[in-house]
């Protein structure tokens, strides 16, 4: 995975990436930037959607209970819940989870690398709309969700298109009032990577696919392995679990 170069000098104070992302939720524009210069618009609209061609082929395959990880305004989780799927979002940003919630899903306020409720038993991860680069650490996050998942678990993700190679990039958002944010780590991975990257977090890619010019895979862990420790679903009350807070 290639790493980022010397990050652009910033001037003025910096704001929490996630007050210009809620900003962006609350119809500003918001401009993401990479460290290497390249600026696009943050598409609030995608995740304030119902619906998003190709997502239904992500649903499809989710089975048993199912974590929404960086759920934005729980699109997916929101879907899951509708047609009757356990679901559960999760997202460090509060306005997000209060749309989530309005929208019907069941959300916690929190990060994924939080203790969440019955780790080791949800059939499920989702990381959709690029959230495998939540953090900058791919292999990282997936070794994460592997510690979520039961033995037979699957985590289903949102790749880049074939030929964006894997990346660590330090990226920024800015409203069109030039209000910036601090840099933060993100991280890309294409359809060629995830093998390599799935393998390094004790995944193996099971199934991949594209539909409406997305592309996904789904990753489990490989034959053979051995189960981790039991875990108990004690923690089965989200409201009872410390960091995340369901404020
Ligand atoms: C690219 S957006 C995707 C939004 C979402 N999938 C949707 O449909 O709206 C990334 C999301 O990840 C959330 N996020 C970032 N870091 C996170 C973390 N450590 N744990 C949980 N969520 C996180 C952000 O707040 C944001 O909602």
């Amino acid at each position: 995975m290639t790493t980022e170069a010397p990050l652009p000098k910033t001037v003025g104070d910096l704001r929490h990436p996630v007050e210009l992302y809620e900003a962006s939720l609350a119809g500003a524009a918001v401009t993401l930037r990479t460290h290497q210069g390249n600026a696009h618009p943050l598409p609030a609209a995608v995740y304030l959607a119902q619906h998003v061609p190709g997502d239904e082929s992500m649903l499809a395959r989710c089975t048993g209970s199912v974590l929404d990880v960086g759920c934005g305004p729980g699109r997916l989780a929101t879907a899951l819940t509708r047609r009757g799927v356990r679901s559960l979002g999760i997202d460090i940003s509060h306005r997000a989870v209060s749309l989530a919630r309005a929208a019907g899903a069941d959300v916690l306020h929190g990060s994924i690398f939080d203790p969440l409720p019955d780790a080791g038993n949800w059939s499920t991860a989702l990381l959709a709309d690029g959230n495998l680069g939540i953090g900058g650490e791919p292999v990282a996050l997936l070794a994460r969700l592997r510690t979520l998942l039961s033995h037979q678990g699957q985590v289903l993700v949102e790749l880049e298109p074939p030929g964006a190679g894997a990346h660590r990039l330090m990226v920024q958002l800015e409203d069109a009032a030039g209000a910036a944010s601090a840099w933060f780590p993100w991280a890309k991975v294409g359809v060629e990577a995830i093998d390599a990257v799935a393998g390094a977090a004790g995944l193996r890619v099971v199934d991949s696919w594209s539909d409406a010019e997305r592309w996904f895979a789904a990753l489990s862990r490989p034959l053979g392995a051995v189960p981790d420790q039991p875990r108990s679903r004690i923690c089965s009350n989200p409201s009872a679990v410390a960091p995340a807070t369901t404020t």
